[in-house]
């Protein structure tokens, strides 16, 4: 079999390119150690250019948020005719939003903690900030406050009162054009990580974060947090999960790989977060640490998901 040629993107101008460009330098390691010919491409206005040059065999999509995982580098390789790893540009777009996931998860009878959302206008011209208390009343404090298009924990503000919340919003409103105030959940954050090209679900992940949340800090930084893999949780509680995680994963269309970011509260209901279509790769990422939990290597994680594109 001849070499295949990869052509690894990653960085780009997301804020999370550093996060990226890890992700990406330990995917090429993996990539050369198996044999496989790997280009890194750090992502900018040359990429079509450097694209059509290379005439990669796949391209294997390693950037987090804007541009990398929403649905537009999918679009260009679509265009180019370049078998790309992960979801279809449909399931990016509609995971990356996640006002537009929560709405399909809703449509779909998958429990997510319920919420409002907001885009600038409403605040801007139409006297949004007038519904707060409504808000308040309904969701009850905290508050999560969320941009609607961003990874990694970025913008994201709890408001412990009706008077943090305008902070929460500015903040959140500094990221992206549409926010969401969602329900605050007490209990277990879980993630569960989808691989295959017959998607299945690998083992429960749970995190306790040392810091009031699972931020950016805590993901990036060694020690910041606590993983168990597999999660401390009942058998039957990881079923659900896993079974909820693929159903979600395949009702927005997603394919490849991704991972279900999940609260389990404390009344044992299971509540879905959000869908990442391209979860990170670097030493303390959660789908790395689930695959190896089930005797799963780093390399052949990257094969399996490689495989999917190529083989689609
Ligand atoms: N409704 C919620 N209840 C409790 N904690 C939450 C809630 N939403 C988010 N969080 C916390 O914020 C983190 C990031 O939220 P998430 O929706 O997964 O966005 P991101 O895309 O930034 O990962 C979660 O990992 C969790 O620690
Ligand atoms: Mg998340």
């Amino acid at each position: 079999m001849s070499k295949k040629t990869i052509a690894v993107l990653k960085g780009g101008r997301s804020l999370e390119r550093n996060i990226s460009l890890k992700s990406g330098a330990r995917v090429e390691k993996a990539l050369r150690e198996m044999g496989y010919s790997v280009e890194g491409i750090d992502v900018d206005a040359s990429l079509v250019k450097r694209l059509k040059e290379l005439k990669p065999d796949a391209a294997f999509i390693a950037m987090h948020g804007r541009s990398g995982e929403d649905g537009t580098v999918q679009e260009l390789m679509d265009i180019l005719g370049i078998p790309y790893t992960g979801s279809d540009v449909l399931p990016s777009i509609n995971c990356m939003d996640k006002v537009l996931s929560k709405h399909i998860f809703m449509e779909n009878g998958v429990p997510t903690p319920p919420f409002f959302a907001f885009n600038r206008d409403a605040f801007q011209e139409l006297g949004a900030v007038d519904t707060m208390p409504i808000i308040g009343d309904d969701l009850g404090f905290p508050i999560v406050v969320k941009p609607a298009a961003q990874g990694s924990a970025l913008g994201i503000r709890f408001a412990h009162t009706g008077s943090e919340l305008p902070a929460a919003l500015i903040s959140a409103f500094s990221f992206d054009n549409k926010v969401l105030l969602e329900k605050y959940v007490k209990g277990k954050e879980l993630a569960v990580s989808i691989l295959g090209k017959e998607p299945r679900a690998l083992p429960v992940v749970e995190v306790r974060p040392k810091t009031d949340f699972f931020d950016f800090e805590s993901r990036y930084t060694m020690g910041k947090a606590d993983y168990l893999a597999p999660a401390e949780i009942p058998d039957d509680v990881a079923a659900q999960a896993s079974e909820l995680s693929l159903r979600v994963f395949k009702t927005l269309g997603c394919s490849g790989f991704g991972r279900v970011d999940i609260m389990l509260g404390e009344d044992g209901s299971l509540q879905v977060l959000e869908i990442n279509t391209i979860p990170g790769f670097t030493e303390t990422s959660l789908l790395p640490m689930a695959a190896n939990a089930t005797g799963i290597s780093f390399n052949e994680l990257v094969e399996e998901i490689l495989l999917c594109a190529l083989e689609g």
